[in-house]
């Protein structure tokens, strides 16, 4: 009996945590120290009577970035590390703005399931699921599009004009993995014979991507 009871509380759990993102808060609030050396889950609480509307507030979404770089496009987050008063609400959001041709390589966020709102122009998204089909749509100005968690995914400004999303995710802190990035470009780097072998190339073309793809110094 106990042991029945016990197996029905794991399953419970395991099926809550399975259907949770971040994790439930236990306070009104807990504006992030990000000072702070104590390593949580999250980050530590700064005193409460230091808190004011500026833990809550954040304006860097209000104007496009500059989308002149190799892709193109910018993503611009408003997480826990710009907005300290997001610290265990499990929520944030980002500005991507693309130039004409740019693109939000594939990538994934391990922490977050996302949804976007065009603001401006028109693009081609899409992700893979894990059996392997690509699902994508062409969407525009006014429309929403989601990413479920931990997918890989993309975005490409296919127009003549610039556009630009808001994405919103259920977690503070989303983290991203850009696919090209974090094989070609880690630190120390993925072996060569890892890569050569994966992707069924030649050393010289992994090389080459990997130069490519190196932090601009
Ligand atoms: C909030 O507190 C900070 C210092 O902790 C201060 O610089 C800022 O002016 C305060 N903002 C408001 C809206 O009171
Ligand atoms: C874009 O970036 C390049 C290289 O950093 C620079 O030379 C160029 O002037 C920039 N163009 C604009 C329009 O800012």
């Amino acid at each position: 009996m106990a042991a029945t009871f016990l197996t029905l509380f794991i399953l419970l759990a395991l099926a809550m945590s399975a259907t949770a993102a971040d994790p439930d808060m236990l306070q009104d609030l807990c504006v992030a120290d990000l000072t702070s050396g104590v390593k949580v889950n999250g980050f530590a609480c700064k005193d409460a009577a230091a808190v004011n509307a500026t833990d809550f507030f954040f304006a860097g979404l209000a104007a496009p970035g500059s989308t002149n770089n190799t892709m193109g496009s910018l993503v611009t987050a408003a997480n826990v590390q710009k907005i300290p008063g997001l610290n265990t609400l499990g929520v944030s959001l980002s500005r991507i703005d693309y130039a004409p041709g740019g693109l939000n390589p594939p990538h994934t966020h391990p922490r977050a399931t996302e949804i976007v709102f065009v603001l401006e122009g028109e693009l081609d998204v899409g992700f893979i699921t894990t059996a392997n089909a690509l699902i994508s749509k062409t969407i525009k100005k006014g429309e929403i599009f989601v990413f479920p968690r931990g997918l890989v995914h993309f975005q490409k400004n296919n127009g003549g004009v610039p556009a630009a999303v808001i994405a919103a995710f259920n977690s503070q802190l989303p983290g991203t993995q850009s696919i090209a990035v974090t094989l070609f470009a880690a630190t120390p780097p993925v072996p060569d014979h890892v890569l050569t072998m994966a992707f069924q190339v030649g050393t010289k073309e992994v090389e080459k991507i990997k130069s490519r793809l190196a932090p601009k110094k």
